[in-house]
C-alpha cells in the first residue's frame, strides 16, 4: 500500500460536541478523506453516542462522505433513516446479524456504499462469501464501544489475511481499520495492509490541535513506507 493511497478518517467521537461543524471543516482541510461517524444504543455496545440527527446536521457543512459506522443491534431498521439524513456510505457488524446478505443488498439498494466490520475476536474467514458485496471492509482494531482504548496487536496478522482475500475475491474494496489508530500503530496497519484509517482521540484530542495531528499521522504513515 503506497502512502499516497492510505485515507484517514476521522472519528467524530471524539471532536468536541460543541463546535462540531468548526471540528470537521478543520479536519477536511487538513486532508481527511472522509468523516467517520460512531453510532452506538447502548446495547450492542455499552455506550450510547449519536443519531441521524448529527449526520443531518453535518450534511450541509461538509462535501466530505459521511461514513456511518452502525454499532446497534437490528441495523436494517436504521438504514432509511441515516440515508436519508445524508450518510454516503454505511458500515454493518457482522456479530449478531443472521441476515447480513440481505442488509448489504438493502444498503445497496439504497445507494449507499456499504462495508461490513469484524470484531477482533471474529476471523477473517466469515468475510469470504460476502466480500464480493461490498466496497469495504472495517476491521476493529479495538473492542467497539469507546474511543481512546489500546490497539490490539493480535489483530494485525487479520489485518493481512483480510488483505490476501480481498486481492483475490474483490480488488479495489478498502480495507479500513478503526481503534487505537495513532502515529506509532498507524505504520503497522498500512503495512499490514490497511488503505483506510480510523482515528479519534489521535485527531481531535491533540493538545496542537486537528491540522497538527493529521500532519503527524500523514508523515507517520509516509515515512513507514519510504524506510521499506
Ligand atoms: C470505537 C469506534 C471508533 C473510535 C475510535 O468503538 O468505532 O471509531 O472512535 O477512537 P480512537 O481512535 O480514539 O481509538
Ligand atoms: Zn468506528
Amino acid at each position: 500500500m503506497d502512502n499516497v493511497s492510505v485515507k484517514l478518517a476521522p472519528s467524530i467521537l471524539a471532536a468536541d460536541f460543541a463546535r462540531l461543524g468548526e471540528q470537521v471543516a478543520e479536519a477536511e482541510r487538513a486532508g481527511a478523506d472522509r468523516i467517520h461517524v460512531d453510532v452506538m444504543d447502548g446495547h450492542f455496545v455499552p455506550n450510547i453516542s449519536m443519531g441521524p440527527v448529527i449526520v443531518q446536521s453535518l450534511r450541509p457543512v461538509t462535501p466530505l462522505s459521511l461514513e456511518t459506522h452502525l454499532m446497534i443491534s437490528d441495523p436494517d431498521l436504521y438504514l432509511d433513516e441515516f440515508a436519508e439524513a445524508g450518510s454516503d456510505s454505511l458500515l454493518v457488524h457482522w456479530e449478531g446479524n443472521n441476515n447480513l446478505h440481505r442488509t448489504v443488498q438493502r444498503v445497496k439498494a439504497l445507494g449507499k456504499r456499504v462495508g461490513v466490520v469484524i470484531n477482533p475476536a471474529t476471523p477473517a474467514s466469515v468475510l469470504e462469501e460476502i466480500l464480493q458485496d461490498v466496497d469495504q471492509v472495517l476491521v476493529m482494531t479495538v473492542n467497539p464501544g469507546f474511543g481512546h482504548q489500546h490497539f490490539i496487536h493480535t489483530t494485525l496478522p487479520k489485518i493481512q489475511r483480510v488483505r490476501q482475500m480481498i486481492e483475490q475475491i474483490k480488488p479495489g474494496c478498502d480495507l479500513e481499520v478503526d481503534g487505537g489508530i495513532d502515529a506509532t500503530t498507524a505504520p503497522l496497519v498500512v503495512e499490514a495492509g490497511a488503505n483506510v484509517l480510523v482515528a479519534g482521540s489521535a485527531i481531535f484530542g491533540d493538545s496542537e490541535g486537528v491540522a497538527a495531528a493529521m500532519k503527524r499521522l500523514q508523515a507517520a504513515v509516509g515515512k513507514a513506507r519510504s524506510d521499506k
